[in-house]
């Protein structure tokens, strides 16, 4: 655990502003280990020392891992200058400073995405090597048929040459699939599919390994949950 000065500590925690926060220091509102600290750079360990600040302690987590429904027309992306993107979407209570997709989901897709300052975490979750899967319903304008099954099984080839790994593509009603990949390529399922000639209608991200989006969570909606309860669904499934 990296140590930390009380003032930046207080207000990663809390979501108050870094100088309401030290002004909360020199008036003696920050207890650490039950003695009152005046020093905003006061050095912190959030998983020893036991703080208090305006009469609340204070839980530290080190890293914040977000569940979001994700609904259609909003940008995957930390921050933009006049779109609405996920981050946005993400209540206050799980706001921090550096949160950010993991990964894409173009503007229009629907569903399943993770949002996290935990760099080291997302770049395991989106890495090819890890060969991670990924389950998308789609809807098209067309059917499937086994001719387009046995394509994307041996290897979508792009039509820039770029080759795609053995994808799993099952019909699961009149002109919708469910398409499991392990990489995730720009626009990769669209252009997949845009290969046998057909185009997407409706794309949406329901599971990510073994981790799959709930039930209950709603188009726009996002749920906390803890590192090792990811990792065990996408690592281990
Ligand atoms: N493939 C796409 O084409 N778009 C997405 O949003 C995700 C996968």
């Amino acid at each position: 655990m990296k140590r930390q000065r009380l003032d930046k500590y207080i207000s990663n925690q809390l979501i108050i502003s870094r100088s309401i926060v030290r002004k909360g220091i020199f008036r003696g509102l920050a207890v650490v280990n039950g003695e009152v600290i005046r020093d905003i750079a006061f050095s912190i360990d959030g998983e020893k020392d036991r703080v208090i600040y305006d009469g609340k302690e204070i839980g530290y987590k080190e890293y914040v891992y977000i569940l979001l429904n994700k609904p259609k027309g909003v940008l995957s992306a930390a921050s933009d200058r006049s779109r609405e993107t996920v981050v946005d979407l993400v209540p206050e209570y799980l706001k921090r400073q550096d949160i950010a997709p993991v990964g894409r989901l173009d503007k229009d897709t629907t569903g399943l995405l993770l949002i996290t300052d935990d760099g080291v975490f997302a770049h395991n979750c989106i890495s090819p090597k890890k060969e991670i899967t990924k389950s998308y319903i789609v809807s098209l304008d067309g059917d499937i048929n086994d001719e387009m099954v046995l394509k994307f099984k041996q290897g979508i080839v792009l039509a820039d040459g770029t080759v795609c790994r053995s994808a799993i593509l099952e019909r699961i009603a009149p002109c919708k699939v469910r398409i499991i990949i392990t990489e995730g390529k720009y626009h990769q399922v669209k252009r997949m599919f845009g290969t046998v000639g057909l185009g997407v209608n409706e794309l949406h991200r329901e599971s990510i390994g073994g981790l799959t989006l709930p039930e209950t969570l709603k188009s726009g909606e996002c749920m906390e949950m803890t590192k090792s309860e990811l990792e065990k669904c996408i690592f281990n499934k």
